[in-house]
Parts: C-alpha cells; sequence; structure tokens
C-alpha cells in the first residue's frame, strides 16, 4: 500500500504511550502521521514526544491562532486519508457518539468527511458499561471502526476486555480500514452526493458496513470445545482457534456481519466481530442455533466428537486403579445446520484429516450434507500452526491452495464466499 496520511488522535489514557509505538510502525511502513493531542493526553505523553517521532507538528488547541492561518481545523480533519482515534478513551467515545464538539479533537471529528477508527482502552467496568455498549454500537452504525480492545490484566489492578490493542494490531486494523471503500456517512444521509475526491462504495449495509458481503449475516465457529470430565479435567484437542478467528475477521472486512462462536482459546476478538464464548459442544450447538438465520456458515470449530456421558461434581481423587471413562456422542453441529429449516445458503465445513485427504473429504462432504468442506492436512505442524496447506472441495471438484498462511487462506475464503453469495442473488 502506498504512503497515506493519517490524523492520529491522541486521548488521555495510560495506554498514550503505545500512541508513540504506533506513529513508529506506521512511519516505517511509509505513511505520514499529523497528531492531535488532546488535553488529557498531554497528561500522558508530550506534544514533544509525538512531534519528534511524526516529524510533523502536533496542534492541541482549538484556539491556537498560527494553526488556524495556516491550517484550519476545518483542513486539518480533511487532508488526512483515515482519522484515527488512539487511545479512543470511554469519556472521547461517548463524545463523538453525541456529536459533541468541545476541543479540537472532537471538532475534527465531527468536521471530518474521511474514514474514522477508533482504538478503545480503558478499564474494564467502563468498557461493559451499558453507556459504552451504547456508545460503541452507535459509532458502529455511523460507519466508525470500533476495534475490540484487547483482554487481560489491565494497569487498574482488574482483569478482562479493555487493554489497547497492541500497535502491530492496529497498524493492520488502519490499513484494512484504508483499503475498505469508503463513503461520508453525512453526505450519504443527507443526500448530498459525492464529496470530491471521496471514494465510492459498492454499497453500504444497514450498520454502515460497507462491501460485497454489506447486510450479510455470516456464522462462524472456531477453536476446540473443552467437555469436562470433573470441575478440574477436560477433553479438548490442539486447535488454536487461528484458522477461524481469521475467517471472520476476512468476512467482516468484506462488510458482513459476523458472529463468531468462539471455544476456549486466548486470542483477541476481530474487529467488528460479535463474539460468543462456550466451553462445550452442546454449548456450541446451542449458540449456533441462536445465531440463526444466516446467509453463510462457516464450521472451523475443531469440536470434541465425544464428552465425558456424567461429568463428575467433585474432583476424581486418584485410587488404586484409573477410572474407566463412559464416553457419550456429542452432536454434529455442521450435519444438523445443514438438515436444520434455517440452512444457511451457503455451508462450509471444515475437515482436518492427516492422510487420504481428498477422499475422507468428499465423503465428509456428502455426509455432512454441507455445500464446501475445506480440506485441511494436519499432517505436519498445522495443528495450532500459523500456516495451512487446504483443498477446497465442492460440487464441481477439487482446488488445490498452495501451502499459505493462515490469513491467506481466510481472505482467499472469504472472496469466494461474497463471491458465491452475491452471485447466488444476481
Ligand atoms: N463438526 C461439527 N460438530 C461436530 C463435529 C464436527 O460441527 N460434533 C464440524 C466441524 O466444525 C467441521 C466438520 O464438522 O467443520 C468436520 O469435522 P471433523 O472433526 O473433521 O468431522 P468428524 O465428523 O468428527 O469426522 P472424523 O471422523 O474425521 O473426526
Amino acid at each position: 500500500m502506498a504512503g497515506k496520511r493519517i490524523l492520529l488522535i491522541v486521548g488521555g489514557g495510560i495506554a498514550a504511550y503505545k500512541a508513540c509505538e504506533l506513529i513508529r510502525l506506521l512511519r516505517k511502513r511509509g505513511h505520514g502521521v499529523r497528531c492531535v493531542l488532546t488535553s488529557s493526553g498531554a497528561r500522558f505523553v508530550t506534544a514533544m514526544t509525538l512531534a519528534a517521532l511524526s516529524e510533523e507538528p502536533v496542534h492541541d488547541s482549538l484556539w491556537d491562532l498560527k494553526d488556524e492561518t495556516e491550517m484550519g481545523h476545518i483542513e486539518l480533519s480533511r487532508e488526512a486519508d483515515l482519522v484515527v482515534v488512539c487511545p479512543a478513551t470511554a469519556d472521547l467515545l461517548a463524545k463523538m457518539a453525541g456529536g459533541i464538539a468541545d476541543d479540537l479533537a472532537t471538532t475534527l471529528l465531527l468536521a471530518t468527511d474521511k474514514p474514522v477508527l477508533a482504538a478503545p482502552a480503558m478499564n474494564v467496568r467502563m468498557w461493559l458499561h451499558p453507556a459504552t455498549r451504547r456508545n460503541v454500537e452507535r459509532l458502529r452504525g455511523d460507519g466508525v471502526t470500533v476495534m475490540e480492545p484487547d483482554e487481560g490484566p489491565m494497569a487498574c489492578g482488574e482483569f478482562g476486555p479493555g487493554r489497547l490493542p497492541e500497535p502491530e494490531a492496529i497498524v493492520s486494523a488502519i490499513e484494512e480500514r484504508l483499503n475498505t471503500p469508503f463513503v461520508p456517512s453525512a453526505v450519504e444521509a443527507r443526500g448530498l452526493g459525492t464529496v470530491p475526491g471521496a471514494r465510492t462504495s459498492t454499497s453500504l449495509s444497514a450498520n454502515g458496513k460497507a462491501g460485497p458481503l454489506a447486510n450479510k449475516h455470516i456464522l462462524v465457529t472456531a477453536g476446540p470445545t473443552h467437555e469436562p470430565i470433573d470441575p478440574v479435567r477436560y477433553i479438548a484437542n490442539r486447535s488454536s482457534g487461528r484458522q477461524g478467528f481469521a475467517i471472520a475477521e476476512a468476512v467482516a472486512r468484506l462488510g458482513a456481519r459476523v458472529t463468531l462462536v468462539a471455544g476456549p482459546v486466548s486470542l483477541p476478538t476481530p474487529a467488528g466481530v460479535e463474539r460468543v464464548d462456550v466451553e462445550t459442544a452442546r454449548e456450541m450447538a446451542a449458540a449456533v442455533e441462536a445465531a440463526l438465520p444466516a446467509e453463510g456458515a462457516v464450521m472451523v470449530a475443531a469440536v470434541a466428537d465425544w464428552r465425558a456421558e456424567e461429568a463428575a461434581s467433585a474432583k476424581i481423587k486418584k485410587g488404586a486403579s484409573p477410572p474407566a471413562l463412559a464416553l457419550a456422542e456429542n452432536p454434529d453441529i455442521l450435519a444438523a445446520l445443514a438438515r436444520s429449516s434455517e440452512r444457511p445458503r451457503l455451508l462450509i465445513g471444515f475437515a482436518a484429516e492427516t492422510n487420504d485427504v481428498i477422499a475422507h473429504a468428499q465423503a465428509k462432504r456428502a455426509r455432512k450434507g454441507c455445500d464446501w468442506i475445506v480440506a485441511n492436512d494436519v499432517s505436519g505442524d498445522v495443528m495450532g500452526g500459523a500456516e495451512n496447506r487446504v483443498h477446497l472441495v465442492t460440487a464441481e471438484g477439487v482446488e488445490d491452495w498452495p501451502r499459505m498462511d493462515k490469513r491467506a487462506v481466510a481472505e482467499r475464503l472469504a472472496e469466494r464466499i461474497a463471491e458465491t453469495l452475491t452471485k447466488a442473488e444476481a
């Protein structure tokens, strides 16, 4: 991607120091960065640091006469290709959602005709508060990309979602956003036509998302399931969830509304994806059913085929001989969905195989009643790793894809999904 101009609004919070790393990474990738520092942001990082890293003047006041003569604040909001708010505090998100413009940063955000991406960082309770949930929902409805914060221990000593996503993840989200066609929502809403220089979008969904999958709901399952034996032990498998998460992210980037039903994995929620965490196969089956209807479903989860017939309610103590483990079969979520009256138009299964990959996948496609099987050759180090070697098995035949990064597999599959779902409509 050729160098773009980013207007970076630095909010107030302990994570503001990570904005410095973000500037460094963006510049390394050839992008220009101009910073706006809020008054609370200035309590955590200095204008001097931002100016030194960006090699551009830093703006911090609406009333700076020198700035106004050299570059008015409206112009500042328009000269960028993308406006990034990092860290986006609860207060900044609330002001953005409410259209408040009481300082330079919020005035620019209201005046801009460019896409806006916010990387939130705040205490977990603030993030989960209904007011913040409402504000995030509203901003997403307005077409703002609000990233999901990371989960983990926080500076305030609590644990949960609210940590600023890592700078590398913010850079990826920025580049993805820059690659997405954009129509300024205010212009759309008022029917004012296209502003000179604005890129036009193919379609814009009800939730403000653009792309070929706008207005489509795609359901993705990912990760392993854990089937309890007793309160401390469980049956599991080696699935990392990476491939499923990458697919959820890729279809969301193409504009889809995405529900990601995730087994127990420690992966951040991709931007723009609604995540439902589950533990067991039966919970996953219920979450899938609750998420319907959907136009497409990609079942990537490595669902445990069996569970302990009866999980012990107390820890099983070591006795003279090992206990016998009676197993019961879990529901086959994919096969059940294929038979359901709410079967998605495009139903895709994954098949992890170590031998006779294609033959097993073809048999599985017929047995499960899905449209495509992505056959996953797990004979090497694929399980839990970053790369994948897949074959796409459809009614028309078999496509062999070269060994590639799980993200690349996800992008290629997302494009195929978009192509098929839009073709079916035409
Ligand atoms: N799957 C599912 N529910 C299950 C088992 C599998 O939805 N209880 C889905 C997986 O998400 C995947 C596909 O079915 O999309 C194939 O999974 P796999 O484990 O390869 O299939 P199995 O039927 O378990 O076949 P095998 O005997 O090869 O394990």
